[in-house]
C-alpha cells in the first residue's frame, strides 16, 4: 500500500508540496479550534479546489484494495460502496476521518497526510469516485417489515434522503439507493446509539424512539429504493 502511495506522490511532487503547504497552513490556523471547525475549514478548501479526475483515478488505486475495483464495496457492507456517491459527501467523509471526527483507523490513515496529503488530493479522488457508476447491492435482504419501513422513511427520512434515495450533492446528503444493506443497517444502529458521533442531520433524535427491530427493514428499504424506482 505504501509503495502505491509513494509512486503516486512522486509524479506530483511539486503540486502536492504546494498544496500540502496550504493544508498545513489551514490546519495551523485552526490551532485550538475544535475538530468540527477544523473539518469545516478543510472541507471548504477541498471543495474550492478544481478537481483533476485523472489524478483522482491514480489515487483511487489505493481505495480499490478495500472498496473494490470499481468502488462497489463488499457484500458484508464492510467496506461500503462508494461508487457514485456525491462529491461533497465523499469529500466531507474523508475530511472527517482525517481530523478524527469520524472514527475508523484505516480510513483515518488513508485520508491522513501520508496518502491524501493535500486538499487537492481529496478533491481529485472525491471527483473521480463520484463519477463511477453505482451498482445495486445484490445480497439477499429481509423482506419483512418493508411496509412499515416505507411509511417511516416517507415520514422521517425522505425530506433529506429523497424519494428515490438519491440524496443531494448540494446538501451533503449521501445517496443511499443501491448502498450495501449491511452497511446501512450498521450505520443506522450506530447513529441510534451514538456510535457514529459525526452523523449530521439529528439522526439520534430521529431514530431513538424506534424499536431496534425496524432498523433492518429500514436499511433494506433504503438499499432497494433504486430498484423500486426502476
Ligand atoms: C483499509 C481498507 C480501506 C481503504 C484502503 C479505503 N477505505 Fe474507505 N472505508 C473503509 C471502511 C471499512 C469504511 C467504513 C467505515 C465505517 O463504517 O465507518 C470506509 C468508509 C469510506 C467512506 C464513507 C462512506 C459513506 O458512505 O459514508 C468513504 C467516502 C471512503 N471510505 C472513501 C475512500 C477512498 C476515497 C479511499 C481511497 C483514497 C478509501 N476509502 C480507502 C475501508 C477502506
Ligand atoms: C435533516 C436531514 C436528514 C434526515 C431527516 C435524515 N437524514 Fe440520514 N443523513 C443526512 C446527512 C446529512 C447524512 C450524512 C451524515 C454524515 O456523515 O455527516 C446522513 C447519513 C445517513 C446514513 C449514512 C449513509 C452513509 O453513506 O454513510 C444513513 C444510514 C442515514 N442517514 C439514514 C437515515 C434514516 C434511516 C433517516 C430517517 C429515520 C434519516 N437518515 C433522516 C441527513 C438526513
Amino acid at each position: 500500500m505504501e509503495t502505491v502511495a509513494v509512486k503516486i506522490k512522486m509524479g506530483h511532487l511539486v503540486p502536492v508540496l504546494l498544496a500540502a503547504g496550504l493544508f498545513v497552513g489551514v490546519t495551523a490556523l485552526a490551532g485550538s479550534s475544535t475538530k468540527a471547525e477544523q473539518a469545516e475549514q478543510e472541507l471548504r478548501v477541498v471543495l474550492a479546489a478544481k478537481p483533476d479526475p485523472a489524478h483522482g483515478e491514480r489515487l483511487f488505486a489505493i481505495c480499490t484494495q478495500c472498496h473494490g475495483g470499481s468502488g462497489q464495496g463488499s457484500a458484508s457492507g464492510w467496506p461500503p460502496q462508494i461508487a457514485g456517491q456525491h462529491r461533497s459527501v465523499v469529500a466531507r467523509e474523508l475530511v472527517e476521518f482525517r481530523v478524527g471526527l469520524r472514527l475508523y483507523d484505516p480510513m483515518s490513515r488513508i485520508a491522513g497526510r501520508h496518502v491524501l496529503g493535500a486538499p487537492q488530493d481529496v478533491a481529485d479522488v472525491a471527483a473521480y469516485v463520484a463519477g463511477l457508476t453505482p451498482v445495486q447491492d445484490d445480497t439477499e435482504t429481509p423482506t419483512a417489515g418493508l411496509n412499515q419501513a416505507s411509511s417511516l422513511y416517507v415520514a422521517r427520512c425522505q425530506d433529506c434522503h429523497g424519494a428515490d434515495g438519491q440524496g443531494s450533492d448540494a446538501g451533503y446528503v449521501p445517496r443511499v439507493a443501491g448502498q450495501r444493506y449491511e452497511y446501512l443497517r450498521r450505520q443506522i444502529e450506530d447513529a441510534a446509539t451514538g456510535r457514529r458521533p459525526d452523523m449530521h442531520g439529528q439522526h439520534d433524535a430521529l431514530l431513538r424512539d424506534l424499536p431496534v427491530g425496524v432498523f433492518a427493514g429500514l436499511a433494506a428499504y433504503m438499499s432497494g429504493l433504486h430498484r423500486a424506482g426502476e
